[in-house]
């Protein structure tokens, strides 16, 4: 493909304007130069898009540039699961991992569903297998199964409904059963217990023991000194934090929810206890509001980079072609789709 000089100019300047005020990664900066490396990639990928009939979803943890200069869609797992689902394009290209590609081909199975690179795992969706939640279900046959949406496609469907971190508290709460088996996530089951306490509603939550290896990190004494040091300061966590942190929080949701309030919150200061690449979104959506440090950096989103998304659009490997067995995906498709009903409401970019 030759592009002229006017389009490599034009492409540059529209990524500076929308990178300029990044500034989330050790290391990394986004400047005239670095958009201007960046921008023969975009304009390929944009270009081949088209021509492959693609749609590229991307979640807010991924690198800016992939989120800014190619994504179609861009947000938290409810989100983008929704978007998969309701996806026309003959191709969706999944730039976050590897169990949100899989939940696109089990909502989308028409669709030829492409993630940039098989290693991008999940702690936690790797800490349980199928064989593993069976063994637990014999032990607990009267609970419901509750999978939060970070889990294998085999989990999900072993489970009676999925739960993203933005409808978990309100769906579990809902469940007939009293005993839920909720899986893969040990801390947020935790969080789970303290919030329907919260509420008043008893229910008894068995967890098994997986945890995100980026939010475990955060500490209660994390907030206690960042408090000190900036008065003010508004404090905005992820239920995959302990619940030591979930406490000391101003504000506990999914990606898109901590989004949301820090937009329609007026405060000096912010920390985001999660991963950094929310900062980013932040800090291209809201430049006048100030993040300090805190957040973290998941080893497996990083590994999505332009270039892998742009030879995976324009002729996949093997290993970044998602495929399920037929009768897997319809049934991890039912614990998703009764997720979609019982959350209701409007989605959360
Ligand atoms: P969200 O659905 O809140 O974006 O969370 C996904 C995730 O992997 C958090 O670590
Ligand atoms: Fe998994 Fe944690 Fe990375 Fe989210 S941040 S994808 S939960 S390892």
């Amino acid at each position: 493909m030759t592009v002229t000089d006017h389009e490599l100019e034009a492409e540059t300047e529209r990524l500076f304007r929308a990178l300029l005020h990044v500034d989330c990664e050790p290391g990394r900066t986004w400047n005239y130069d670095a958009c201007r490396r960046l921008a023969p990639l975009t304009l390929e990928i944009n270009r081949l898009k088209k021509e492959k009939d693609a749609v590229i979803l991307t979640h807010s943890y991924v690198e800016p540039e992939i989120i800014y200069g190619v994504g179609d869609f861009k947000g938290d797992s409810y989100f983008l699961s929704l978007k998969a689902r309701e996806a026309k394009a003959k191709m969706i290209v999944f730039a976050g991992v590897v169990f949100m590609g899989e939940t696109a081909k089990i909502l989308s199975p028409g669709a030829t569903v492409v993630v940039p690179d098989r290693g991008s795992g999940c702690s936690l969706a790797d800490s349980l297998t199928g064989d593993q939640l069976r063994q637990l279900k014999a032990a607990y046959p009267d609970a419901a199964v509750v999978c939060y949406i970070n889990s294998t496609a085999d989990v999900k469907a072993e489970s009676d409904v999925c739960v993203t971190s933005g409808n978990v508290y309100d769906i579990v709460a809902a469940l007939p059963q009293r005993r839920i088996l909720f899986v893969p996530d040990r801390l947020m089951g935790e969080n789970i217990r303290a919030e329907l306490k919260r509420r008043g509603v008893d229910k008894e939550i068995i967890t098994s023991d997986g945890t995100c290896i980026v939010h475990e990190e955060f500490t209660p004494a994390d907030i206690v000194e960042a408090r000190a040091r900036f008065p003010g300061l508004k404090v905005v966590a992820h239920p995959e934090c302990e619940p030591g942190v979930a406490a000391l929080a101003d504000f506990v949701g999914s990606t898109g929810a901590m989004m949301k309030y820090v937009k329609n919150t007026a405060a000096p200061y912010f920390l985001m206890l999660t991963e950094c690449g929310l900062v980013g979104r932040l800090q291209v959506e809201t430049p006048e509001k100030h993040f300090i440090g805190g957040c973290r950096l998941c080893p497996y989103m990083k590994l999505n980079t332009l270039e892998k998304v742009r030879d995976a659009l324009a002729a996949p490997r093997p290993e970044q072609i998602v495929t399920l067995d037929e009768d897997l995906r319809r049934r991890a498709l039912r614990s998703i789709e009764r997720m979609f009903e019982m959350a209701g409401g409007t989605p959360i970019g």
